[in-house]
């Protein structure tokens, strides 16, 4: 059984719901050995409708894990994530490749493009995968023109400059009108002033659409653009606060490494399990 389906559609949840993305207590641990890696330690996160929140944190202090729990590609060992009000523990598998194709927007640090096909069609394959039944050209043409990438559809990724590449990136995680748009490193193979372009775009789609968006990054230039912040380290969340307080990436930096270096004392990263 579908267990997506409910006398609420996806958007009316989203109404119903202020919080579009609950983290509660959760956990994920990977064996390695006879031990296991504790990737993140009961992290509670609630994150509005169209607010846009940045995830901080050294290397493997778990924000992957922490977008990839969230976009229900993997599953905590404890606690729950809800997501456009369905828990994803209660989906089965089809329905979580469904809930995930339909509901959530995912871009990344190498963008992942198909080489194969031109941007337009790139842009499509969501809904393709979901088994399109009309042509949806026209939404394409309407989403690449408010991109900026209007003029490139009919071009190969390997034909497209790196912002270029992430715009198409972004036309294809917001084409199926997702409930949230998660953001892994997105600047991080862009020059600033192109990662730059790409932080104000998904300010915008913030400010004029109402876009959620959660965006991992460990710049905090990047950070800024951000309505909050939100610091892992270890696996734990060990600060929040918003972007607002600080006039510009400077002075959130030094914070940010305050923060790091006064941060909760850090408990081995390593646990054994028996
Ligand atoms: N699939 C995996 N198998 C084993 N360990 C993993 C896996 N994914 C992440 N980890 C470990 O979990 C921790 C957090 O990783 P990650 O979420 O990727 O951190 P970040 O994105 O902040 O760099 C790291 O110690 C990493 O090595
Ligand atoms: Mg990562």
């Amino acid at each position: 059984m579908d267990k997506v389906d409910s006398s609420l559609s996806p958007q009316e949840h989203s109404q119903a719901n202020e919080a579009i993305c609950k983290v509660e207590a959760a956990s994920k641990s990977y064996p390695q050995g006879d031990a296991s890696v504790e990737a993140l330690r009961s992290v509670g996160l609630s994150i509005k409708t169209g607010a846009f929140v940045a995830v901080m944190g050294a290397s493997g202090s778990g924000k992957s894990t922490l977008l990839h729990l969230i976009a229900g590609l993997t599953s905590p060992t404890g606690g729950s994530v809800v997501v456009d009000g369905v828990d994803l523990s209660t989906l089965s598998d089809a329905a979580l490749t469904r809930f995930r194709r339909e509901r959530i927007g995912l871009i990344f640090q190498s963008f992942n493009l198909v080489p194969a096909l031109n941007a337009s069609n790139n842009i499509l394959l969501p809904l393709m995968a979901g088994g399109m039944k009309d042509d949806r050209s026209a939404n394409v043409k309407e989403l690449a023109s408010r991109l900026g990438i209007d003029h490139r559809l009919e071009h190969r990724p390997d034909s497209l400059s790196g912002g270029e590449q992430q715009r198409v990136a972004i036309a294809r995680a917001l084409i199926t009108e997702p409930a949230v748009l998660l953001a892994d490193e997105p600047t991080g193979s862009l020059d600033s002033t192109t990662g730059q372009s790409i932080c104000k775009l998904l300010r915008d789609l913030c400010d004029q659409q109402g876009r959620t968006i959660i965006l991992v990054t460990h710049e905090p230039s990047v950070a800024v653009w951000a309505d909050q912040v939100v610091v892992l380290k270890d696996g734990q969340i060990i600060e929040e606060f918003p972007a607002c307080e600080f006039q510009d990436a400077q002075s959130l930096a030094a914070h940010y490494q305050e923060i790091l270096d006064e941060g909760l004392p850090s408990p081995q990263a390593v646990a054994s399990t028996n």
